[in-house]
This record gives structure tokens, C-alpha cells and sequence, in this order.
């Protein structure tokens, strides 16, 4: 047998390797090699455990084996499939697959330790069995929410069997966001209860009862902690949810004695906390607010009274002609529409005229962190002419025209009062723009549900129409001066 020093060198390199792979994710032009190395860091434990159970003439790492290939299978038929504008739930359903591995890890092992008898009291016996109980707890959370999280992103939860629509499909049936103020004392209740669990697991740890028991109130208390979250705090969740997906594992590494396991569940909740306080302070909600006061697309929308005139690409083109300056500000609609390499072909063609195009990047435009500056990446846009909101605020009062592209709340002036649900967000201060020449289908409103006074104002052109569509008509304008 090997000296167990070998597996130990072996984990510690793999957990350098998250280390650097999460260091380079913080800049665009690293963050793919950033991804790929996390990915064979977490290989190669893999690899350090199959080697190490051979070694020790532990049974059945086949099975981690064919694991391996059927998950990384089916992972990357889903990462490959997913469109962008389906990313918050792909990254919830993954953040569940995170946290019922451990949740199962946890409950194996207590299963393990309930048939090979009651050893003798001790604190080596109190840490494990609590370790064990923490993980039940926010692994099964974990899944139960972000499966939760996964079916209100999509709209409603599938039902294989139901009524068929026009074009033959199941339907999904839509999920409701519920959450009167006396569900918050059931989820105190869960939670104590759930605490209360792991306590008689420690004391009684022969009783298989608590621990099924624990299952049931950590997953109820998931589906409850999710149900009365509206739509737009979704994605706040999700980051939550991810770094409750760390915890579980890092909790789950105590209890089968895996360091490597402690040191990436550590840093994926550490991450993925400062993740969800980053987008709290980009919408300018508190997190509080998002977990226990029902908002963000509960349906309430303003009701539009004004009209406006639409223009025509001709028109906007002649504005065009001759700006010295403009600023694309692209929103969650780029992404609907598909619109980046039109967008790239726009920014193209104004350059090849002596014309600066930069690009205003909003912390939470889209509808995940990152959504935009992916987008544009994908369509070869240098990632130094991706300006973040706070640096190019004082370029828009110098801007010739800002064309905006399915963007709207991080666009809103009303952001500037002190009503309404966008009281308080940063925005991009577009309105201070010479000329402002917005794309998207309608005047409907954004995802806070907010009426945009930027749509009325008179220097405000609006090109009706998919994104996609407007902007390559557009360049065909552009391409005829
Ligand atoms: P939104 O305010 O959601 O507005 C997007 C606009 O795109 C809509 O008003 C829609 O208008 C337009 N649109 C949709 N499909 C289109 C298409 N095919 N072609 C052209 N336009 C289209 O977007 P935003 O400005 O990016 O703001 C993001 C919102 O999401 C904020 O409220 C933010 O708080 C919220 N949110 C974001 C995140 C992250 S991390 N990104 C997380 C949580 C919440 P029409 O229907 O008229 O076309």
C-alpha cells in the first residue's frame, strides 16, 4: 500500500487547481482556461480516490467510474443544448445535483454507521454525527430548492401526461409565487424542528427515524424557502442556492474525511455568497428582503397610458451619420433576440467611419451576472471596450447617440426616486445622452414591471421590432449613406 502521504499531495494539487481556476474566472479573456482547470482539478481527485480505494482493496470504484462517464455524459449534452437565455436554470439544477451528492453522501453514511452498531460516546462521535446532520440539512434544502428555483425559472413544472399544446408539446404548468407573512413562522418552525433532528441523531444515533425525519422537514423547509420568491429575485436565489451547494459538500468533506472535498464545497459557498451580495447591491435589494418578503414579479405591472411614434432604421442611420461617439447598451432582449453579432457588425461599420463604439455594461443586466459581457464575447467584441456601469456613467453626457438593445429597467430613470421597486437601483445613466435610439418590440415594460420614462422623452427615437431583425436593418441603413 502506498504511503498515504501520495493522496494528500494529490489532493492538495487538485485543490491548488480550483484555487487558480477560480482566480482566472475573474476576467473574461481567463475564465475559460479559469473553467477548464477547476474542471480537471475536480478530475483529477476523482482519479486520487479511484487510486487510492484500489490501493487500499476498498470495493466498488467501478461504480465512481461509471458514474463519471454516464454524468459527464449527460452534463455535457445539457451545457452544450442550453440556450443562453436558459442558463439561471441549468445552473439551478446543477446547484441541486450539488446538494443532493451530498445530501446522499450524508445519508449513506449515517446509514453505514447506524448498521455497523452504536460506538461508544465521544466527541470524535458528536462531530461526525453533526457533521452528517448539517449536510442532511442544507444538502436536502439544497436540492428541494433549487429543483424548486429550476421550475419557476422555467415557467411551471412539466406534466408528461397532460392536455398537449398547439404544436404538440406537454404543457408546463405554471407555478405559483405564494408566500403569506404566517409562512415564515412555518419555516422557523422547520428549521428548529430540523435542528431539534440533528440533536436526537447525536443522542439516539442506533434511531434510523430521525434521520429519515431530517430528510423530510430540511426538503419542505426547501420547497417553502423558494415558493413565495418572485421572478426577478430568481437568480438571487440561484446564488444562494449555489453557495448552500458548497456548504453541503464542505460539511459532507468533514464526515468522510476528505480535505480536498472541505477546501472546494468552502470555496464554491464562499463564491457564491459574495455572488448573491454583489447582485443584491447591483438591484439595490437587501437579501433579507429577497428571502422573506415576496417580490420581484409577483405580476404587478404598471399600466401604459402613453404612446409614441416609432422611427424607422433610415432615420436613426441618418442620426448615426457623422456621430463621434456612441454607446451600446445591451439588455436581457440582446439576448432574447440573439442579437450580439448584428451588434458587432454595427460597431464594425460605425468604427470603419472614425466613430468610438463602446458598451455599457450593467451589473444585472440580462438576467444572470456575466449575461452580456458572454454574449458579446461570443461575438468576438474586445473585452476593453466592455465598460461596467460605474466607469461609464460619465461618458454618456459626451455620447453622440446610445443605442440601446432590449434593455429597459437598467435603463429607467424612475431608479432615481425614491418609489416604486426600482427606488434606488444604479442605473445607466443613458437619458444623458444626445440622442437616444432604443430597440425592443413595444413600450411594454421591463422585469421590476416599471413604465420607462426614457421611451417619452424627445430626444428618444424607438425602433420597434425584434432585436435581431432591427439591428440588421440597421447595418443595411448604415451601409447606404
Ligand atoms: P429588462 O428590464 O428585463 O427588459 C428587457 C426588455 O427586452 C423588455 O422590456 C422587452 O421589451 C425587450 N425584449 C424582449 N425580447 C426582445 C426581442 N426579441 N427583441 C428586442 N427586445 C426584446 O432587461 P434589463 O434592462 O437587461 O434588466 C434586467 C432586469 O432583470 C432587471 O430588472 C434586473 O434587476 C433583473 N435581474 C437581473 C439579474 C441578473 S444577475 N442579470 C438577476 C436578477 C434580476 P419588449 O417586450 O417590448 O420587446
Amino acid at each position: 500500500m502506498l504511503d498515504p502521504v501520495v493522496w494528500d499531495v494529490g489532493y492538495l494539487l487538485s485543490a491548488s487547481m480550483f484555487i487558480i481556476g477560480i482566480k482566472r474566472l475573474s476576467s473574461p479573456r481567463t475564465a475559460p482556461s479559469g473553467n477548464r482547470l477547476g474542471a480537471q482539478g475536480m478530475l483529477l481527485a476523482v482519479v486520487i480516490t479511484i487510486l487510492k480505494m484500489q490501493s487500499e482493496g476498498i470495493i466498488g470504484w467501478e461504480l465512481i467510474v461509471a458514474g463519471l462517464a454516464i454524468g459527464s455524459i449527460i452534463g455535457y449534452i445539457m451545457a452544450t443544448r442550453v440556450e443562453m437565455t436558459g442558463m439561471p436554470e441549468l445552473v439551478a439544477l446543477f446547484n441541486g445535483f450539488g446538494g443532493a451528492a451530498s445530501a446522499l453522501v450524508g445519508l449513506s453514511e449515517a446509514l453505514k454507521r447506524i448498521s455497523d452498531g452504536v460506538p461508544d460516546p465521544g466527541v470524535e462521535l458528536y462531530a461526525t454525527w453533526t457533521a452528517i446532520g448539517l449536510s442532511a440539512l442544507v444538502g436536502w434544502i439544497t436540492l428541494s430548492g433549487s429543483l424548486m428555483a429550476m421550475m419557476k425559472l422555467k415557467g411551471g413544472f412539466y406534466v408528461p401526461f397532460s392536455k398537449k399544446d398547439d404544436r404538440g408539446r406537454n404543457k408546463w404548468v405554471s407555478f405559483p409565487t405564494w408566500g403569506p407573512p404566517w409562512l415564515n413562522w412555518v419555516k422557523a418552525g422547520l428549521l428548529l424542528a430540523s435542528i431539534a433532528l440533528i440533536i436526537l441523531t447525536i443522542q439516539n444515533p442506533e434511531n434510523k427515524t430521525y434521520v429519515y425525519s431530517l430528510v423530510a422537514t430540511s426538503t419542505l423547509l426547501g420547497i417553502l424557502f423558494v415558493l413565495p420568491i418572485g421572478g426577478a429575485d430568481m437568480p438571487v436565489v440561484v446564488s444562494l442556492l449555489n453557495s448552500l451547494s458548497g456548504i453541503a459538500a464542505a460539511f459532507t468533506g468533514f464526515v468522510i474525511g476528505n480535505n480536498v472535498l472541505i477546501i472546494a464545497g468552502s470555496m464554491v459557498g464562499a463564491a457564491g455568497l459574495i455572488l448573491t451580495f454583489i447582485m443584491c447591491k447591483a438591484m439595490n435589494r437587501e437579501l433579507y428582503d429577497v428571502l422573506f418578503k415576496a417580490f420581484g414579479g409577483s405580476g404587478e405591472k404598471d399600466q401604459l397610458t402613453r404612446t409614441k411614434v416609432g422611427s424607422d432604421p433610415e432615420e436613426v442611420a441618418m442620426v448615426l451619420d457623422g456621430a463621434q461617439k456612441v454607446i451600446v447598451v445591451p439588455g436581457y432582449g440582446m439576448a432574447v433576440s440573439q442579437s450580439q453579432h448584428a451588434v458587432k457588425e454595427f460597431a464594425d461599420l460605425m468604427e470603419s467611419y472614425d466613430c468610438e463604439v463602446l458598451y455599457a455594461i450593467h451589473p444585472v443586466a440580462g438576467r444572470m451576472p456575466g449575461h452580456m459581457n458572454v454574449l458579446l464575447a461570443e461575438a468576438n467584441v474586445p473585452y476593453e471596450k466592455l465598460i461596467e456601469m460605474d466607469d461609464i456613467n460619465s461618458e454618456f453626457p459626451e455620447c453622440d447617440v446610445a443605442l440601446v438593445i432590449g434593455a429597459n429597467d437598467t435603463t429607467n430613470p424612475a431608479a432615481r426616486t425614491n418609489e416604486g421597486p426600482l427606488a434606488g437601483m444604479p442605473i445607466l445613466d443613458v437619458d444623458k445622452s444626445s440622442v437616444v435610439v432604443i430597440i425592443k418590440r413595444s413600450l411594454s415594460v421591463g422585469y421590476a414591471g416599471v413604465d420607462n420614462d426614457l421611451f417619452y422623452m424627445d430626444k428618444t427615437m424607438m425602433l420597434f421590432g425584434d432585436g435581431k431583425k432591427m439591428m440588421n436593418e440597421l447595418n443595411s441603413a448604415i451601409k447606404e449613406l
